[in-house]
């Protein structure tokens, strides 16, 4: 579970990100955090995975307490997300297979459990027969499904997306998020940011909408239903 208690952020250049943000995403849930270019979402982001702290408010994050976590502890914690970035963040010159191997190596599984698991996950998003290529011999919608297949590999309970359609056309866009909505069905929680519309219309999920570091609307829906957009 996530919980956000009256959370707000400022960078230290005195940005103002968030002002105020109450939230609760429940184990299975399927989330979409929209909002303009600058409304905080990122930022939302980086306080679940701990790469910013709160500046007022309290959050929780799968049974972590996040305003008194340990430098030591974050690791274990971030153990529970899976994390899918926009530019992949792939290790160019290893192989896919390699990639994942490396992801779930740094977690200490065994070769069994790496074998075992790195066949189920490429088979779920569809990758098996390019296992040994490297990153660069695919295309981007496949890129984009190698980070999420290394975001699944250690079983997290959360996967979290910030724009992981932001590069592809309108066909393969869909397909990831399609593919985001069977983890999801598979029992993960998804929080996936996204800025399109036609996605987020498509996909009957809840919507938290962000404007100026504030939520404005929070249901199934209920961004686009809203006059001011
Ligand atoms: N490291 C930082 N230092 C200072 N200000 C920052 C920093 N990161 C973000 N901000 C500011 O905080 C506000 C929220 O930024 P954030 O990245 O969360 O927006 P966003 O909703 O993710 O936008 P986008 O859709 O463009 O990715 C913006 O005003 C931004 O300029
Ligand atoms: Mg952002």
């Amino acid at each position: 579970m996530i919980r956000f208690i009256d959370i707000y952020k400022s960078y230290d250049n005195g940005t103002k990100a968030l002002k105020g943000i109450s939230m609760r995403i429940d184990d299975g849930e399927f989330v979409f955090l929209v909002g303009p270019s600058g409304s905080g979402k990122s930022t939302i982001i980086k306080l679940i995975t701990a790469e910013a702290a709160p500046t007022e408010g309290r959050l929780m994050v799968n049974g972590y307490n996040l305003n008194t976590i340990r430098p030591r502890q974050v690791p274990y914690m971030r153990r529970t997300m899976g994390v899918i970035f926009q530019d992949f963040r792939l290790i160019e010159k290893k192989s896919i297979y390699e990639n994942l191997v490396f992801a779930m190596r740094a977690v200490g599984a065994s070769p069994k459990e790496i074998r075992t698991r790195i066949a189920y996950v490429l088979e779920l998003v569809g990758l098996s027969t390019k296992a040994e290529r490297r990153p660069d011999e695919l295309s981007g919608g496949e890129q984009q499904r190698v980070a999420i297949a290394r975001a699944l590999v250690n079983n997290p309970s959360v996967i979290i997306a910030d724009e992981p359609t932001g590069n592809l056309d309108p066909q393969r866009s869909m397909e990831i998020m399609m593919l985001l909505e069977k983890i999801n069905e598979l029992g993960t929680t998804v929080l996936v940011v996204t800025h399109e519309k036609e996605l987020v219309d498509r996909f009957a999920k809840r919507v938290v909408a962000i404007e100026n570091g504030r939520i404005i609307s929070d249901g199934v829906g209920g961004y686009y239903d809203n006059e001011t957009f």
